[in-house]
């Protein structure tokens, strides 16, 4: 925490001095817009000309009474004279909260002022200025703290050369920005020699990552940036490329302190991450598979973590999420929760790639490529993991879901893309040559669940060209998806499934015209709203072993998809005929 609030007193010297901020930093960024004291300025202010008397921070000196208007004031028009730059004046007014607690408020002033509340300084800008001409209470927002009933603000001020225009008011809550981690590291996209890093900051900042291999002496830096611009945001992404395949480096995030950018901020402490560089020639890993956690947040919390135990994150190279990762794609929320639970459960050393679902068409829908994309701008991918080839498609979210946000979406133009890239890789030989290949999407491309939906056929879009009826050159082992909240395991060449309960029979189920094992996962159901399930998958040359998990640890099933396709089972479950008879 001292390297935050070292962070921050250089950040806020550049437009206050010394305020009581620093020494709450915690309790402020514990704020939000809600938690802010809904305190009301008085409409009468006092003028007091002059330099400021002794204790006149403390107490309401005598003076002339105005008003703003529009929350701003020439303050010549209250002094009855055109001032010049020897010009000061005590300004005073009179704030009511209805509780103790924080304020927010702000003050833009030509061209000098420093605030107290309650005798407390809170905001200057003595030292430098206005630094900004247009005068609006935005040029400077700052926290106060209040107590119940009334405060005292008390406010010296300087004029300006040409004007003495005063403006002060209430603003829109916004927390200050602070060169500080707030959720993360984690990592994201691995790839032959590249892998992603993502993170939050306390407010917008200028960041990257300095990496090296262990042990060596030199850091290099990548940054956020878009066209070598840094980025001042605080969803950081930063692509590290050219890795030396199979090695181990280590990483730390370095930000540009917003308030002097010429200095490079360490934060926490510079603590220092590692992970080791995808290896192609890799031919034993681990990863988890889960999707559909749409569960409130207080359950995210609970069955996400357990998901990744029941799995044995631990022992993984990478976790995959299958989509609707919640009800929506709210990034506050996810930080809070996904996010914040996969950085601290090992994230910074193993990457989570998060493909779309139809919920992540909800909510910051336009911002999940900045957040989970490829590092191409992409929803859908193909990345190798050793011997391994993946295959990641985008089920996307058709006119015909009941969204509104459906409205927003151009699926044909969408698929067209996409099937081009499908093409594509189904051309290289990265797929061709890779030792197993694993697809994986929210919705499988046919119904498994009893329904058809537009994502179903997006999905056959793409996969059904290369391999419904089809013997291939280039087979795929294992299809991992979601969607349904229903656990099943389809049996290539017939019309059943492994499954917990007998599926819904609406429609007939297409996964016999598919020479490999589709799954989908448990999810929220309206008789068991909390359902969710983990698939382990652990790669060896021979074959690919599957096991799924309930958060509690319970292995549903467990079985083995070898190199020929044949599947054996080793813990079963029910097979049921989805056919309607
Ligand atoms: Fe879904």
């Amino acid at each position: 925490m001292k390297k935050i609030l070292c962070g921050a007193l250089s950040l806020l010297t550049a437009t206050v001095f010394a305020v009581w901020q620093d020494d709450h930093l915690p309790e402020i960024f514990a704020l939000n817009a809600e938690k802010l004291q809904p305190v009301t300025l008085a409409q009468d202010w006092t003028f007091r000309e002059g330099m400021p008397e002794e204790g006149w921070q403390n107490t309401r000196a005598e003076g002339k009474t105005f008003r703003l208007k529009d929350n701003k004031i020439d303050l010549d028009t209250v002094a009855g004279k055109t001032g010049d730059l020897k010009s000061h004046a005590v300004l005073y007014c009179t704030i009511t909260s209805p509780a103790d607690g924080i304020a927010e408020i702000g003050i833009g002033c030509d061209w000098y002022f420093e605030a107290y509340v309650n005798g407390t300084l809170c905001a200057t800008t003595m030292k430098d200025g206005n630094g900004d001409s247009t005068y609006q209470p935005s040029n400077h927002p700052f926290f106060i703290p209040v107590k119940r009933g009334e405060n005292l603000l008390a406010i010296h001020t300087g004029r300006g050369s040409y004007t003495w225009s005063f403006a002060c008011a209430k603003v829109p809550f916004r927390l200050p920005d602070v060169p500080e981690i707030a959720v993360g590291p984690w990592l994201d996209n691995p790839g032959p020699g590249r892998m992603t890093v993502r993170f939050t900051s306390l407010g917008n900042c200028g960041a990257g990552v300095e990496y090296r291999t262990k042990g060596s002496g030199t850091w290099l830096t990548a940054w956020d940036a878009v066209e070598e611009l840094i980025q001042r945001r605080s969803f950081h992404t930063v692509e590290l490329e050219n890795l030396t395949h199979a090695a181990q480096y280590e990483y730390r995030i370095v930000m540009l302190d917003p308030a002097k950018p010429k200095n490079l901020v360490y934060p926490r402490k510079g603590e220092i991450y590692t992970f080791t560089a995808p290896d192609e020639k890799k031919e034993r890993f681990s990863f988890l598979f889960t999707a559909d956690l749409q569960f409130v947040p207080e359950k995210q919390n609970e069955i996400f973590p357990a998901l990744l135990k029941a799995g044995g994150a631990e022992t993984c190279d990478f976790i995959l999420l299958g989509g609707d990762i919640g009800s929506s794609f709210s990034i506050d929320a996810l930080l809070n929760t996904v996010w914040k639970l996969n950085a601290e459960n090992g994230g910074s050393a193993r990457p989570l790639v998060w493909i779309r679902g139809n919920h992540e068409f909800l909510g910051d829908t336009e911002r999940y490529i900045e957040c989970c994309g490829t590092p191409e701008g992409k929803t859908y991918g193909f990345f190798r993991f050793g011997s391994t080839a993946f295959l990641r498609l985008d089920s996307y979210a058709l006119g015909n879901w009941k969204s509104d946000r459906a409205e927003y979406t151009l699926p044909a133009a969408f698929a067209a893309k996409q099937q081009a890239f499908v093409k594509q890789v189904m051309d290289s030989p990265a797929w061709k040559n890779a030792k197993h290949r694993i697809v994986l999407a929210h919705s499988a491309p046919f119904s498994v669940g009893g329904f058809e939906e537009s994502i179903t056929r997006m999905t056959a879009s793409m996969i059904a060209p290369y391999y419904r009826d089809r013997k291939s050159d280039a087979p795929v082992a294992l299809m991992l998806t979601g969607h349904t909240h229903t656990y099943t395991r389809t049996i290539p060449g017939t019309t059943q499934v492994a499954a917990l309960v007998p599926p819904q029979t609406k429609a007939p189920c297409d996964g016999k015209n598919y020479p490999f094992p589709v799954v989908a996962g448990l999810g929220p159901e309206a008789e068991t709203p909390f359902a969710a399930s983990v698939f382990r998958v652990d790669v060896t040359p021979e074959k690919l072993t599957v096991q799924s998990f309930r958060p509690d640890g319970t292995c549903l099933e467990k079985f083995e998809i070898m190199n020929d396709g044949q599947v054996k089972e080793f813990l079963s479950l029910p097979h049921f005929d989805t056919v309607k008879k």
